[in-house]
């Protein structure tokens, strides 16, 4: 468990979901959600580090059922919230505080992560993967998305590690800073992490954000 991490999305949840406010990314981020929509319809889905459930209440509408986890009860108690107004397909999501590497019981047959990839430390990244293959089983969609590296609006990049991760310091409304791991692989990095455990690897690249969609083996 990164504990920086941990403590930036508690101290951030209130304020997180502005980041989905910005302009220049409506495009694509209606772009993902449409997506999501047409990948996940009809499936039980589980979500990894759901966050606000920002992503979840978009396209639970179209599944059949979504078990949706994260670590911060902070950024959980939101996405709770959001359930209790009782929007549009709300109701089939169960949403649970889970670290990423927990296993849960299924069945499922999609799975999906949003801006968390960028959080796992390279070395723990096959380990994230075959937690999700031993959970979901063959067949099962997984779909990937996270953000891009655009120079001169992204935070820019503090230092790297000797493992290849790269870190950025990020600032909050109430002035803390927090140095915080942000990986932004390449589509070859991508590919090649994921081959052992995936086929059919695709990966759309915007200027904001990349989105991978393949099925586990
Ligand atoms: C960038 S946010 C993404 C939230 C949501 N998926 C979205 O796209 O809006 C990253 C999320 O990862 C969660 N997180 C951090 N470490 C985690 C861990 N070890 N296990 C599960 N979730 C974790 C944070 O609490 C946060 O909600």
């Amino acid at each position: 468990m990164n504990t920086n991490l941990q403590n930036y999305y508690i101290h951030c949840a209130e304020h997180y979901e502005e980041m989905y406010q910005r302009p220049e990314s409506q495009t694509e981020l209606a772009g993902i959600a449409k997506q999501l929509q047409h990948l996940l319809k009809n499936r039980k889905v589980l979500e990894v580090a759901c966050g606000t459930g920002y992503w979840t209440e978009l396209y639970a509408t179209k599944a059949n059922q979504v078990l949706a986890t994260d670590s911060c009860a902070a950024m959980l108690a939101i996405a709770k919230a959001k359930q209790a107004s009782d929007r549009s397909g709300t109701k089939k999501i169960d949403y649970q505080l889970a670290d990423a590497f927990t296993e849960h019981n299924g069945p499922f047959d999609a799975c999906v992560a949003g801006f968390w990839w960028s959080h796992i430390k390279r070395s723990e990244q096959s380990v994230f993967l075959h937690t999700i293959q031993k959970i979901c089983g063959s067949g099962t969609v997984l779909v990937i998305f996270d953000q891009c590296y655009v120079e001169g609006t992204s935070t820019p990049i503090a230092r790297t590690d000797s493992g290849g991760n790269t870190y950025q310091i990020r600032r909050l409304p109430d002035e803390s800073r927090h140095e915080m791991i942000v990986n932004f692989p390449t589509d070859s990095t991508l590919r090649k992490k994921l081959a052992e455990y995936a086929q059919n690897i695709r990966i759309v690249r915007g200027t904001y954000y990349w989105l991978l969609t393949c099925v586990l083996r």
